[in-house]
C-alpha cells in the first residue's frame, strides 16, 4: 500500500467501498473473504461506509469484518444522512453507527449530501461529535466548488478535512474547479466510483482498445489503470467496491505504477478533462 500525508494524518491512497456489502444473503460470505482479503492481503485499511448503506447492514458487515484487527491500523468512514442531519440527529445517528460498527469513534465522518442541511449548524455538530470523542474528523461528500466556498464562509467550516465526490476516467468534471480548489485550502479529495460503478459505463473505458493497450504495456489491468489514473498526483485517495477475490486482484495489480506522460496524453485524448465548469455529477 501507498500512503499519503493529510493535516498529520496517514492514509491508504486506495482503501474499500462498502456500498451494500452484506444485504444480500447469498453472496455475503464470499463478500467477507473479499473485503478481509482487502484488508489483510493488501492493507486497504482505508474502509468507507455510511448509514445509508443496506440500511446499516454495510456497518455491521464492517463491524464484523474488522473485528479482531487492530482498532488504530483502521481509517473507517462513515456517513450521515442529510434528512437525519437536518432533523439535528447527529449525536443518535452517529451513536448508532458506532454500534453497528462496533467502535467506540469514527475517523472521518461526512455529511453524505448537502440535502436542506444548514451548514453553520452542520459544523457545529460534527465540532460537538468531535469533542465527545466519538468521531475524529469531519467533512462532506458530493459538494460542488461553490458549496465548499459556502462551508468556508461558516465559523469553523476551514475544519473541514474532505470532500468524497464521483472522480474517474470518464467522469473528469472535478479537475475543472473543484479540485484545485480543493488543493488550495487544505481539503483531501477522495474519490467514489473509481470503476464507474455501473458495468455499462465502466465497459465505456475498459472496452476500448487504446485503454487496453497502455494498461498491458504498464503491467495493469485496465481496471487497474483507472485507480491509477485517480489516484496518479499522490494527492487524491480512492475507495471502490468490490465482491470478487478475483476483480480484487486486477484492481490492485500494479496499482501504484506511475502512468508514464505520454499514456495521460493518450487517455486524455479519449477521455478529455473539461474545459469548462460542469456540475459535480452524483449516484
Ligand atoms: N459519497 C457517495 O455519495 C458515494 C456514492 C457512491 C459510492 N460511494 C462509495 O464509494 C465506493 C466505490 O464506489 P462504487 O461502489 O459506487 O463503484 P466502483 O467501486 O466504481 O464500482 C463497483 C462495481 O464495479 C465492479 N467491479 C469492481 N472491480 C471489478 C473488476 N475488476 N472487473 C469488473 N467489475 C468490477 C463491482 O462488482 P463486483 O462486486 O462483482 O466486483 C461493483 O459492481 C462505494 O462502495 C461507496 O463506499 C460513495
Amino acid at each position: 500500500m501507498q500512503y499519503l500525508e493529510h493535516r498529520g494524518e496517514r492514509i491508504p491512497l486506495v482503501g474499500i467501498g462498502t456500498y451494500r456489502l452484506g444485504e444480500d444473503t447469498k453472496s455475503r460470505r464470499q463478500e467477507m473473504q473479499t473485503f478481509r482479503s482487502a484488508l489483510l492481503d493488501h492493507d486497504m485499511t482505508l474502509i468507507d461506509t455510511a448509514e445509508m448503506y443496506a440500511d446499516g447492514i454495510s456497518e455491521l458487515f464492517v463491524g464484523e469484518a474488522a473485528a479482531g484487527f487492530e482498532r488504530s491500523k483502521l481509517f473507517i468512514v462513515d456517513k450521515i444522512l442529510p434528512h437525519n442531519a437536518m432533523r439535528g440527529q447527529y449525536y443518535d445517528s452517529c451513536a448508532r453507527s458506532l454500534e453497528r460498527l462496533g467502535t467506540d469513534y469514527i475517523d472521518l465522518y461526512l455529511l453524505h449530501w448537502r440535502g436542506g442541511v444548514d451548514l453553520q449548524d452542520m459544523v457545529s455538530n460534527m465540532q460537538m461529535l468531535v469533542n465527545k470523542g466519538m468521531i475524529r474528523r469531519w467533512g462532506v461528500s458530493n459538494f460542488d466548488t461553490s458549496d465548499m466556498r459556502e462551508l468556508f464562509a461558516c465559523s469553523g467550516g476551514s475544519e473541514c478535512f474532505c470532500d468524497q465526490v464521483l472522480y474517474n476516467l470518464a467522469s473528469r468534471g472535478p479537475e475543472f474547479s473543484l479540485i484545485p480548489w480543493c488543493r488550495q485550502n487544505g481539503v483531501l479529495v477522495m474519490a467514489y466510483s473509481p470503476l464507474c460503478q455501473s458495468a455499462y459505463d465502466r465497459m465505456a473505458v475498459t472496452g476500448d482498445e487504446r485503454v487496453a493497450q497502455i494498461a498491458s504495456r504498464q503491467g495493469k489491468t485496465c481496471e487497474s489503470l483507472m485507480l491509477s489514473f485517480v489516484i496518479r498526483g499522490r494527492d487524491i485517495i480512492t475507495v471502490f467496491k468490490t465482491s470478487s477475490e478475483q476483480h480484487l486482484a486486477h484492481n490492485m495489480q500494479n496499482v501504484f505504477g506511475a502512468i508514464s506522460d505520454e499514456d495521460l496524453q493518450a487517455l486524455s485524448q479519449r477521455f478529455p478533462s473539461p474545459e469548462r465548469e460542469t456540475p459535480l455529477e452524483k449516484i
